[in-house]
């Protein structure tokens, strides 16, 4: 569900014009509606309440401090896989026992940090991170409560660069491997091997590769349980896909992909752990752009929009599809024409769309790129020294800018030039 509609002709992000944001806060902007954050995350709460859950929203999706510190507030844990994921959960109240540290390569400070805040689960990926850990724990007098991160070797059907559960991938450690994990991790006093962890791929738009996945791990649990483990937790990751519109495949709803895991796990006797990322954060938040030009090329129509690849990366990295509507709703006789939709940075990859129908525009109109409230701001980069785009948080008919955007003086004094050169 979005938040992003037109009133009287104009689009709003719920009760206020994202004209007016534009002309306050300037563009490109990030902007966010509180009720689609909400809204999203009482969702997923309901369809997975039959079952004894903990939701740790994936941070790395949106990890703004105001996102968090709301999404705290409805109750939410969090999913962190690095030492500044660790700290801004804190910082934004979410409980330690309610984090879970992910990551193919947690550093040995990241470890201690987590340790020493008292976070519910590390997702372990490897013998040797095992053995760090264990060393690390034993280091400062905690035990460290785990969980094997398994590759379940399921093809999730997505794209290949957020595809993370096949056996060439780097993640989790292999189904057959997961019993000599358990039974050296007995022989680890700083350990305590509670649960089972995966995460087969993000933006996932069927049921099928999770019900293979659900079903492979479920076997695990019974046959480490025959050999005398304990299996608290199962935690299977995020990765339910969302709607980019754009003619896609009709993803699951939260209701169905609930039902299908409250299915095939209520035997399990397990507290299920669940990392939604995209699902909360994607259509909660718009990129606000402004035509900076109109240029009529050889073989097609630009528009060349003061937003870049380095503010929304989605489209170069992954060939995303993000919707694309004027702010101020076209004449029921605009002329439609095909449109590519690009920025300023030097590099053809700085492309949003190509042969896109949109109605005709002119310099200085202001567009937004829908679903872009998740891996947008968090991706952007300062590439061509294009500094960081603000975000904005709206709630009913109030707006405060969550992020600024710095000045080119705050980020030269991150910058030293010594004395010898
Ligand atoms: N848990 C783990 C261990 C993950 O690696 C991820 C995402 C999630 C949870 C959340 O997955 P979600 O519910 O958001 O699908 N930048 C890419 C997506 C990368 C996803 C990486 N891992 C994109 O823009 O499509």
């Amino acid at each position: 569900m979005r938040h992003f509609s037109p009133t009287n002709g104009q689009m709003m992000a719920e009760q206020v014009s994202l004209a007016t944001v534009a002309a306050e806060v300037g563009t490109p902007a990030y902007v966010y509606s509180a009720a689609t954050f909400t809204r999203h995350y009482q969702v997923f709460a309901k369809a997975v309440s039959a079952m004894d859950s903990l939701i740790a929203y994936s941070v790395k999706a949106n990890s703004n401090q105001a996102v968090l510190s709301l999404l705290a507030k409805l109750g939410s844990g969090a999913d962190v896989v690095s030492g500044g994921e660790l700290a801004r959960a804190l910082a934004a109240g979410i409980s330690a026992d309610k984090i879970i540290f992910s990551g193919v390569g947690k550093s040995a400070a990241e470890m201690r940090a987590g340790l020493e805040a008292g976070i519910a689960q590390f997702n372990i990926e490897s013998m040797p991170e095992l053995e760090q850990l264990n060393v690390i724990a034993l280091d400062i007098g905690k035990i460290a409560p785990v969980a094997v991160r398994i590759n379940p070797n399921v093809c999730a059907g997505t794209h290949e660069k957020i595809s993370t559960g096949r056996a060439e991938n780097k993640f989790g450690i292999d189904i057959a491997d997961v019993d000599a994990v358990f039974e050296r991790a007995v022989h680890m006093p700083g350990i305590h091997l509670q649960g089972i962890a995966m995460h087969i791929g993000s933006q996932i738009d069927n049921l099928a590769p999770f019900a293979s996945a659900i079903t492979l791990a479920a076997g695990l649990i019974e046959r480490l349980r025959k050999q005398g483990h304990k299996i608290e937790t199962f935690d299977i990751g995020g990765g339910l896909g969302i709607s980019y519109a754009g003619g896609d495949t009709v993803p699951p709803t939260p209701r169905e992909y609930g039902d299908l895991v409250r299915r095939l796990t209520q035997d399990l006797g397990v507290r299920m752990i669940f990392e939604p990322g995209r699902m909360i954060a994607g259509n909660a938040g718009v990129l606000l752009a402004k035509v900076l030009y109109v240029k009529h090329g050889g073989a097609r129509n630009f528009l060349i929009i003061d937003a870049a690849m380095n503010d929304l990366i989605r489209p170069a990295l992954y060939d995303a599809y993000h919707d694309i509507e004027p702010v101020k709703a076209p004449a029921a006789e605009a002329k439609m024409i095909s449109y590519d939709v690009v920025g300023p940075i030097c590099e053809s990859g700085d492309t949003f769309t190509q042969h896109r129908m949109l109605p005709e525009m002119q310099a200085g109109d202001l567009i937004v790129l829908h679903t872009a409230g998740a891996y947008g701001a968090v991706q952007a980069s300062q590439y061509n020294s294009r500094p960081l785009i603000p975000e904005v948080l709206v709630k009913d008919d109030q707006y405060a800018v969550v992020r600024k955007r710095p000045s080119m003086a705050d980020i030269l004094k991150t910058e030293h030039v010594p004395d010898w050169v």
